[in-house]
């Protein structure tokens, strides 16, 4: 193991939740550091903030693959290159290769915008509220070949209120999520979970 934490972060988005993770390492939340941050995504917005944060960045574009398994290959090579402690997705939306799981098998993290086992999959908080839960929230559990099924770490929840839409239940999330994800990163560099 790396002194701090060596981390490689997987995109496709916004990246406010790689946002959180670069917040907590310079308040000194977190004993980490972030080798890359790799997209899928050429115009992944999260690209901008690890080049603000001086992070390396990559972009490994899907579209520029034939199949998931070449796809996923050139993926391990890449992260295997910045040898980190943990792979950290934080909004990757793809689907992974078991090969891929099984090279960091145990190191790999996700966060999912639900309670799971509840909501597996997309459009968790519209599915929530449609079902008509009393509470929402968010998980963070180490990645297995079954999606969204890995063993859980963390969880953090909110209750549904009168009034909530979509939105607002995404923005309420998203704030648990942001305070989650460092926390439980730091738990690994302080050995509360093994590595
Ligand atoms: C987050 O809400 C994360 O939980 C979700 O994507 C969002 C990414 O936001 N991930 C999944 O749904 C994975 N199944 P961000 O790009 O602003 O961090």
């Amino acid at each position: 193991m790396n002194t701090p934490l060596s981390l490689v972060v997987l995109i496709s988005g916004n990246g406010s939740n790689l946002q959180a993770l670069l917040d907590a390492i310079a308040d000194g939340r977190m004993q980490a550091r972030i080798a890359a941050v790799i997209s899928n995504r050429p115009d992944a917005f999260g690209l901008e903030r690890a080049k603000a944060a001086g992070i390396a960045t990559a972009v490994l574009d899907h579209k520029a693959y034939t199949d998931r398994d070449s796809y996923d290959a050139a993926l391990a090579a890449l992260i295997a290159d910045y040898r980190p402690d943990l792979v950290i997705l934080a909004g990757f939306m793809r689907i992974l290769t078991p090969a891929l799981i099984q090279r960091f098998a145990g190191r790999m993290l996700n966060i999912h915008p639900s309670l799971l086992p509840k909501y597996p999959g997309l459009h968790t908080h519209r599915r929530a509220l449609e079902a008509g839960e009393a509470e929402h929230g968010c998980t963070i559990h180490t990645v297995t070949a079954e999606l969204d099924g890995g063993p859980i770490l963390a969880q953090a929840s909110c209750p549904i209120e009168t009034g909530d839409d979509e939105a607002s239940l995404a923005a309420k999330v998203r704030v648990l999520e942001h305070r989650l994800y460092p926390e439980v990163i730091q738990g690994f560099a302080e050995g509360r979970f093994p590595l």
